[in-house]
């Protein structure tokens, strides 16, 4: 029997409706190729619906998210709307909701891209493969700030239950690749991440086969550029993670290559949508690059239980890339002979290699 997996689509502002689109594209390409049925349900929220409605995620929308299998998130936000609310709304509310705790972000460099590396070739000739495990529930999101005239303030909480659950998703996850996580903070200034560090080295105890080691937040910003493939999985805070993941997408080569999986082990759902944001400046002109989301597909398929169809998307991905087809933000001075496409010819193309 064919299985039927429900996921609701969140298509945002800006780019989101193209480059959903051509991540949907290629989930029916899965679908066709390795017998699976999806049902995709639309869910708006963003600052588009805000807009129209005064809200950014209604009950409905919400709902619908808790009840799907998976959720596809396209990016949020349009700067006609004041920044943080549409994101604290939709990005933060769901997450929160759902308790999507680990924010899953892996940052692969394709060999064929090597030179869209803003790098030096030394640096990367090793390749980068790291999978960055980024705290999603706590830390400087987990509370709304206060600001008036005179000033404002944030706070950062960390609990233990939240600080020892990502720790032990990121040494689970490191045992099935090169066993090396290294913990990120800021110990030498922050309370949050002297705690973080102590629960670290409790868990490094713990797991005596994995290589483990800290470093403080502003070292490692210079350490991914200095010696990227040096990690393996990294571990890391809500707004450190936030930022790094930024940092290291540039560093294969564009930010729109990067996919993120928000998950919980344990919860029915979870969450799936690129690092990047909303891009209004290039909306609706067939020039984003889908990559991001479309890897996050990929990640999807992974969560769902269908690790095969997941690899499919990844190599499909791999191929039309090695097939010399690029969006504009990857283009660069290559020496090797290219095409530029378009958002919806790149989805198009990934498509057909699924089918291959
Ligand atoms: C991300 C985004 C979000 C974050 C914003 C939109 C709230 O930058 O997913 O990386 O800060 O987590
Ligand atoms: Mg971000």
């Amino acid at each position: 029997m064919t299985q039927t997996y429900r996921i609701a689509v969140i298509e945002g502002d800006g780019i989101g409706p193209e480059i959903v689109t051509a991540a949907r594209n290629v989930l029916q390409a899965v679908a066709q190729r390795n017998g699976l049925s999806f049902e995709f349900i639309d869910a708006p929220a963003g600052a588009s619906v805000y807009q129209k409605t005064g809200q950014a995620l209604s009950q409905d929308t919400l709902s619908k998210c808790r009840d799907a299998d998976a959720i596809i998130k396209g990016p949020v936000g349009l700067p006609s709307v004041t920044p943080g609310v549409v994101e604290r709304e939709v990005v933060l509310g769901l997450r929160q909701d759902l308790d999507l705790y680990a924010n899953v972000r892996p940052i692969r460099l394709y060999s064929c891209l090597k030179d869209q590396s803003p790098l030096r070739a030394d640096k990367v000739e090793n390749g980068v493969d790291i999978l960055f495990v980024r705290e999603n529930s706590e830390g400087l999101y987990s509370r709304q700030g206060l600001k008036d005239d005179a000033g404002a303030t944030d706070v950062s909480i960390y609990s233990q239950k939240a600080v020892d659950r990502i720790l032990q998703y990121a040494f689970d996850a490191a045992k099935s690749r090169r066993k090396k996580v290294t913990s990120v903070d800021k110990a030498n200034v922050l309370k949050t991440s002297l705690f973080w560090r102590e629960r670290f080295q409790e868990m490094a105890n713990a797991h005596p086969d994995v290589q483990t080691e800290s470093i403080y937040v502003d070292a490692m910003s210079q350490y991914l550029i200095r010696c990227p493939s040096n990690y393996d999985v990294v571990v890391t805070d809500n707004l450190f993670g936030d930022i790094l993941t930024d940092e290291a997408s540039e560093i294969i080569g564009s930010l729109g290559l990067g996919p993120g999986a928000n998950l919980n082990p344990e919860a029915k759902t979870g969450m799936f949508e690129p690092l990047h944001g909303s891009a209004p400046e290039i909306a609706s002109s067939d020039v984003a690059n889908p990559i991001g989301m479309i890897l996050s597909m990929k990640l999807m398929l992974d969560f769902l239980g269908q690790p095969d169809a997941g690899k499919r998307v990844d190599q499909a991905v791999q191929t039309v890339l090695e097939q010399g087809y690029r969006t504009a933000d990857i283009v660069g001075n290559t020496s090797t002979s290219m095409q530029v496409i378009g958002t919806c010819r790149m989805g198009d193309l990934v498509a057909a290699a699924v089918l291959v």
